[in-house]
């Protein structure tokens, strides 16, 4: 990873510093559901702040396609993460033009301002330097503080930063700084669990991961591809079958590569996909022609957390199973609750990700315990692929 400036020792005062932060952030009927990416930029708009500096954050909502569309307005997000924070933050209709540039003229060194959706403009996601001009134009210095946008060659997590001095901002560099200690040197043994319904949308980042770890788990449907491809009768199980060649290769190389793969060998079955359906554990050769895998069964389970007990380091994305639904959650639950009690131990480092996994660790009243949770989905798994991202990269020097 490229050597990145960060906020120590940066003379932020008088200055005004144009922080592209993630304020993407779940809603329901209006208002903000889960405040975990407005609590992780706190720390850098603060530090800005208290360095005398005029803050002045920009973000993406949803995703307008270059216009205007009022459901995905910030003005809603401002004033939740204001009340959220505690703090006072003015709110500029657009992000570029006369409009922000007075709101930022008005506001006192060390005041707070948040920019309307950047995606209103369609130069945003095209990248174009003359967008990313008009947003230089009103700061001096740059922070991408924004990880889970980094995947994304933007103009204002990619052109911009090659416009103003650029700085990670703490919770870029907290991200940074947890993903290299899992993947890039991390204390082996490495554990990985993917999981999730489907191998199509994670072939890059299985065929990467076996390179870099000894062990790889395999759960949640997309264990079934693999389970269909060794041979074994899935039946009404979520299923690949047309990817049965490729998993049988992504076997096949992680053998030659000596990263052992862990499938289970029991399952809990049943015939319904809903909360409380009628189940029963079995082997998972004992599939019926109408059942379905919803959860790794209990001897699966517990032979993982053995395994997981010997490791040193654990990545995690993708739930075991259908955790959403009662009670095909234990599977997810039991694995995460020994990886929070290894954690805590001292004995594991465990850094997890994506939006599903994410739920499903606070489902498991984990959050807290291991050693880091990324809020990033996409961002997260195009570094789990190994790929260089791009508001990553354009913070290097
Ligand atoms: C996210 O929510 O994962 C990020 O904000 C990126 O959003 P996007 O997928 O619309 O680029
Ligand atoms: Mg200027």
């Amino acid at each position: 990873m490229a050597a990145y400036k960060t906020l120590d020792g940066m003379e932020a005062a008088g200055k005004t510093a144009l922080v592209r932060v993630d304020l993407n952030v779940p809603m329901q009927d209006g208002k903000v559901s889960d405040f975990t990416r407005i609590e992780r930029v706190a720390p850098t708009v603060r530090e800005l702040a208290e360095k005398g500096a005029k803050v002045v954050l920009l973000s993406h909502f949803g995703r307008p396609k270059g216009q205007v569309v009022p459901e995905m307005s910030l003005a809603a997000v401002a004033d939740a993460m204001a009340s959220h924070l505690d703090m006072n933050i003015a709110f500029g209709k657009d992000c570029i033009g006369s409009n922000a540039q007075s709101i930022i003229d008005d506001l006192d060194n060390g005041g707070v301002a948040l920019l309307e959706n950047v995606r209103y403009h369609a130069g945003e996601e095209k990248n174009d330097p003359g967008f990313a001009s008009e947003l230089a134009k009103l700061g001096d210095l740059y922070v991408n503080d924004a990880f889970s946008c980094s995947h994304r060659a933007h103009a204002s997590t990619e052109a911009l930063a090659h416009l103003l001095p650029a700085y990670a901002g703490r919770n870029m560099e907290a991200e940074l700084k947890a993903l290299s200690a899992a993947l890039e040197a991390p204390e082996r043994p490495v554990i990985a669990i993917v999981g999730g319904a489907k191998i199509s949308t994670k072939l890059d980042l299985l065929f990467n991961l076996i390179e870099k770890v000894d062990h790889l788990v395999i759960g949640g449907g997309m264990a079934n591809t693999f389970l269909n491809a060794k041979g074994v009768d899935v039946g009404a199980s979520l299923c690949e079958h047309d990817l049965a060649e490729t998993a049988k290769e992504i076997l096949t190389k992680a053998e030659t590569v000596g990263c052992s793969v862990f499938l289970q060998s029991d399952a809990v079955l049943a015939k319904e996909f809903k909360a409380g359906a009628v189940n029963r554990t079995a082997p998972v050769s004992d599939v019926a022609g109408d059942e379905m895998i919803l959860d790794m069964g209990s001897t699966s389970a517990e032979k993982l957390k053995s395994t997981l007990a010997s490791c040193k380091t654990l990545i995690w994305n993708g739930p075991l199973g259908a955790f959403e639904i009662e009670p095909f959650g234990t599977g997810t639950f039991t694995v995460a609750e020994e990886a929070a009690k290894l954690t805590q131990a001292g004995k594991l480092v465990s850094v997890a990700g994506g939006g599903d996994t994410v739920s499903a660790l606070a489902k498991a009243g984990v959050s807290d315990s291991f050693t880091y949770i990324s809020t990033a989905g996409g961002a997260f798994l195009e570094w789990m692929e190994g790929k260089e991202l791009p508001g990553v990269k354009a913070l290097g020097n």
